[in-house]
């Protein structure tokens, strides 16, 4: 049933191409717009919306946390990303114009169920982004968009994550081509790049081995950290939450600009720090920041390991280890750059004789509070 491979882990991040591709089935046509018509929220209530709450947890939480950048971005709607533990408990406001935005795999996770539950008595709509068919959370939403991921076993969240993020830009990009913004041309050469996106983590796959490798030297080390800016800051706490979820190791995830505030003083040397590069198109700014963020780092000693985009030359003199990811319009970078973060963290975990399907301490769906 693991397919063949030794992990359920593996299997379910080898899946991702194609439950990238199964979750854009029939929902993006070639010409660059979206049929999202099993949203039954219709379009003159989206048009309605003045604030969009995205609730989630863990892993989930992170794609809402991506998703936020591709809301506000795509239809100009402000957008609140929470963590649904904490949500109902500091008496948000909500209203009739408020879309809430509940995301979980399993649809069952208890924390979230009370958020959705809070926010329809609130007079909210909900919309449930899920991957099991008929659990409660959708059961109890206004609508769902279903991600197609197929069954996930292991404990860390891997292809379903990818499938929410793409469930999450389906949301934004409806959103702007329901509501109608500036970005309208953007949004529809978006919707026809989504459609490479599975080839591109087809691509990412096939280059992990070097990744497996410097896993495995990195199996004594008490500390990995994780930067990144824009997009890359979720993606970098993802990084994290792999890391320590299955190498129970002290891994933790930072804004790359907040690192002067304060993160720069753990860096000392040899200290393994993942940096999440945004692509030197579009928000060029951010990506020359962040080259000085790692030539800081590196001058203190730490050992950096750079996911960047192909051709992106400009941070290879600073690069201990460099991870290449393909070229993608900047706001999808995540679905390409949180893969090597899965197979680093599955390998350091064996590397040191964890059980990587099921970590120790964690269940794979948390149904009580
Ligand atoms: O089933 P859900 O998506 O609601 O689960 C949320 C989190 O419990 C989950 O993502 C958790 O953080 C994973 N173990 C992360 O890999």
């Amino acid at each position: 049933e693991k397919g063949g491979y030794d992990y359920f882990m593996l299997k379910e991040i080898a899946e991702q191409p194609k439950a990238v591709a199964d979750t854009l089935l029939g929902r993006v046509d070639g010409s660059g717009s979206l049929t999202l018509d099993e949203v039954r929220i219709p379009a003159n209530v989206l048009r309605e919306v003045d604030k969009v709450v995205i609730v989630a947890c863990g892993t989930a939480f992170h794609a809402g946390l991506i998703a936020k950048y591709a809301i506000e971005h795509w239809t100009r709607v402000p957008c609140e990303v929470e963590l649904a533990s904490e949500f109902r408990y500091r008496d948000p406001i909500l209203d009739q114009q408020t879309l809430v935005v509940a995301i979980s795999q399993s649809g069952e996770t208890m924390d979230t169920l009370m958020a959705l539950r809070h926010a329809r008595e609130q007079g909210a709509k909900v919309l449930a982004i899920c991957n099991t068919n008929g659990s409660t959370i959708p059961r109890e939403s206004d609508a769902v968009l279903y991600t197609h991921a197929g069954p996930e076993v292991a404990v860390a969240s891997t292809k379903a994550f990818l499938t929410q993020l793409v469930a999450c830009y389906l949301v934004a990009l409806y959103l702007g081509q329901v509501r109608g913004t500036k970005y309208a041309d953007e949004i529809r050469a978006v919707v026809r790049d989504l459609g490479s996106i599975s080839g591109a983590v087809e691509r990412v796959l096939e280059t992990m081995e070097p990744v497996r490798e410097l896993a495995r030297s990195l199996a004594e080390k008490n500390t990995v950290l994780f930067l990144g800016r824009h997009v890359g800051y979720p993606v970098a706490l993802e990084g994290a939450l792999k890391l320590k979820e299955l190498a129970y190791m002290h891994a933790e995830g930072f804004a790359a600009g907040e690192l002067k505030h304060g993160p720069i003083a753990l860096i000392e040397d040899d200290l393994p720090v993942v940096v999440v590069v945004p692509s030197p198109r579009g928000r060029s700014v951010l990506h020359d920041k962040i080259v000085s963020n790692i030539q800081e780092i590196r001058a203190r000693g730490a050992r950096t390991i750079v996911v960047a985009e192909e051709g992106d030359d400009a941070v290879v003199p600073y690069a201990d280890h460099l991870i290449r990811v393909p070229v993608t319009p900047t706001l999808l970078q995540p679905l390409v750059a949180t893969v090597p973060l899965q197979v680093f963290a599955c390998e350091l975990a064996t590397a040191r004789g964890n059980e990587v399907d099921q970590p120790r301490n964690l269940a794979k769906s948390v149904t009580v509070e």
